[in-house]
C-alpha cells in the first residue's frame, strides 16, 4: 500500500545523523554545526511588515503570488543579475514557492515525461548533492544518474565528460551554484555551457541558487544571467532563490522561482492542485526584503567574519579551503563518520557526516565519505569554540 520509489531512498541525513549519535552522550556542552539553518537575526523590521495587514491572515493566498511579490522579485533579479530590462516578465517568469525545498521537488512532477528518447527519463544530479533533487527523480519515476562532484572538476559536474546517449536521454538536470556541500560556484562559461546542452539535447536545467547571496568575494554568475547573454529567452530553465540564507529566515518559508515561462506554466498547473501557497503577510514581508540589500550586505560580513576564523584555526588542516560561497566547510578527515562520531563523543560537536549527503558509484566509492560538512551558521564566539574544540579532537 506504500509508495515503492521512497523504499528506494535512504533516511534522509539528519534522521541518519540521529540514528549514529543519539546513543553517545556529548563530551562538552553540544554545539550543533550539522544544519544548514541560519542563526543571524533577521532585519529588525521584518515583525512590522509582517503585522501589517493582520485581515490578510483570513484570505487564502493566490498562487502566483501577488503582483507587488513578483515584481520586487523582477526587480531584484533584474538589478542582481544586470539583466536587460526587459528580461524578466513578472507575470510569465516568476512564481512564488514555500521555501526552495518544495518547488525543487514538486517541478520535477510538473516536468518529467513518461519517457525520453525511447527510454525511462534521466535526471543528472551531482554527487554529493542537497536530498531533495535526489528524491524528486525516485518519486517522480526516473532515472538519477549522479555526476562525481570532487576535487578533480573543482567540485562540479565536468560538462565534458557527459555522453551524448545520456544526454538526450535526460529530461532534467539539476544544478547547485554556489553548491551545498562544497561551496563551488560555477562561472558565467559553465553556465552557458549547460544551457547549450540543455537546447540541443531538449532537457530542463534547474539551477539551486538558494546560497547566491552568501559569498566570499565575488557574487555568483546566475544563470539567468548566463541565459540573457545568450541573447534570448530563458528557455528550459528554472532557477530557484529562497530568502531562507539571505535574509535568515529559513522558518518565512519564501522562495521564488523565476525561468521558463511554459514550464512556469505547467508548475503553476500543478501547484493548483498540490502546492503550499504564501500567506499574503509573507509575500508582503518577502517583497520588502528582496528591495532590500543592507541587511544582506551585514549577513554576509557575519559569515565572512567566521571563515576569516575558520582560516586561520584550519589552514593547512584536513584540505581546508575557503569556499567561494554558501555558509559550510568541507574538510576531508579521512572517515566523516567516524570523526563526525569522535567530534561528538569527544568535544560535543555536532556535525553531518559527508557520505550522508553522497551515493556510492558503480565502483562502490561514495564521493563525501571522506568528508564532513560543517555549517558556519553559530556566532562567532560559537564558532571559534566550536573550531578549537574539532582540532584538539581530531
Ligand atoms: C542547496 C539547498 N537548496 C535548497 C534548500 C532549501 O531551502 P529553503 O527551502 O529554506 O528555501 C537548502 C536548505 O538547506 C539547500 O541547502
Amino acid at each position: 500500500m506504500l509508495n515503492p520509489h521512497l523504499t528506494t531512498l535512504t533516511d534522509y541525513p539528519f534522521d541518519r545523523l540521529r540514528a549514529l549519535l543519539d546513543g553517545t552522550p556529548p563530551g562538552a556542552p553540544p554545539i550543533a554545526l550539522s544544519v544548514g539553518e541560519p542563526r543571524h537575526p533577521p532585519p529588525p523590521w521584518l515583525g512590522d511588515v509582517l503585522a501589517a495587514q493582520p485581515a490578510d491572515w483570513g484570505r487564502y493566498p493566490p498562487i502566483e503570488g501577488t503582483p507587488d511579490f513578483r515584481a520586487a522579485v523582477a526587480g531584484w533579479l533584474t538589478r542582481r543579475y544586470a539583466l536587460p530590462a526587459d528580461f524578466i516578465d513578472a507575470d510569465r517568469h516568476v512564481l512564488p514557492v514555500a521555501g526552495t525545498r518544495e518547488g525543487l521537488f514538486l517541478i520535477a512532477l510538473a516536468v518529467l515525461p513518461e519517457r525520453k528518447a525511447g527510454g525511462r527519463p534521466v535526471v543528472l544530479l551531482p554527487n554529493p548533492f542537497y536530498q531533495v533533487y535526489l528524491g524528486a527523480a525516485v518519486v517522480g519515476g526516473a532515472e538519477p544518474v549522479l555526476l562525481p562532484a570532487g576535487p578533480a572538476s573543482g567540485f562540479l559536474p565536468d560538462l565534458d565528460a557527459l555522453p551524448a546517449a545520456l544526454l538526450d536521454r535526460t529530461a532534467i538536470f539539476y544544478l547547485c551554484s554556489p553548491a551545498n556541500p562544497q561551496g563551488a560556484i560555477a562561472d558565467a562559461g559553465y553556465l552557458e555551457a549547460l544551457i547549450g546542452l540543455a537546447r540541443r539535447h531538449d532537457f530542463v536545467l534547474i539551477v539551486d541558487e538558494c546560497y547566491a547571496e552568501i559569498y566570499d568575494r565575488q557574487p555568483p554568475a546566475g544563470a539567468l544571467a548566463a541565459a540573457a547573454a545568450l541573447g534570448d529567452a530563458p528557455d528550459r530553465l528554472a532557477v530557484f532563490h529562497s530568502l531562507s540564507k539571505r535574509s535568515s529566515v529559513p522558518g518565512l518559508r519564501s522562495g521564488f522561482v523565476a525561468g521558463d515561462a511554459a514550464i512556469l506554466a505547467a508548475f503553476r498547473r500543478l501547484r493548483a492542485y498540490g502546492g503550499a501557497t504564501l500567506p499574503l503577510p509573507v509575500l508582503a514581508a518577502s517583497a520588502a526584503l528582496w528591495r532590500d540589500e543592507a541587511h544582506v550586505a551585514a549577513n554576509r560580513a557575519l559569515y565572512r567574519a567566521k571563515f576569516d576564523a575558520a582560516e586561520r584555526w584550519l589552514a593547512g588542516r584536513f584540505g581546508f579551503y575557503r569556499p567561494a560561497g554558501g555558509f559550510f566547510l568541507w574538510l576531508d578527515v579521512g572517515d566523516g563518520e567516524a570523526a563526525a562520531l569522535r567530534l561528538w563523543r569527544q568535544a560535543g560537536v555536532r556535525v553531518l557526516p559527508g557520505a550522508y549527503l553522497g551515493r556510492a558509484d558503480a565502483g562502490g566509492v561514495n564521493p563525501g565519505a571522506a568528508y564532513i560538512r560543517i555549517a558556519l551558521t553559530a556566532d562567532l564566539a560559537t564558532t571559534e569554540d566550536a573550531l578549537r574544540r574539532l582540532v584538539n579532537a581530531l
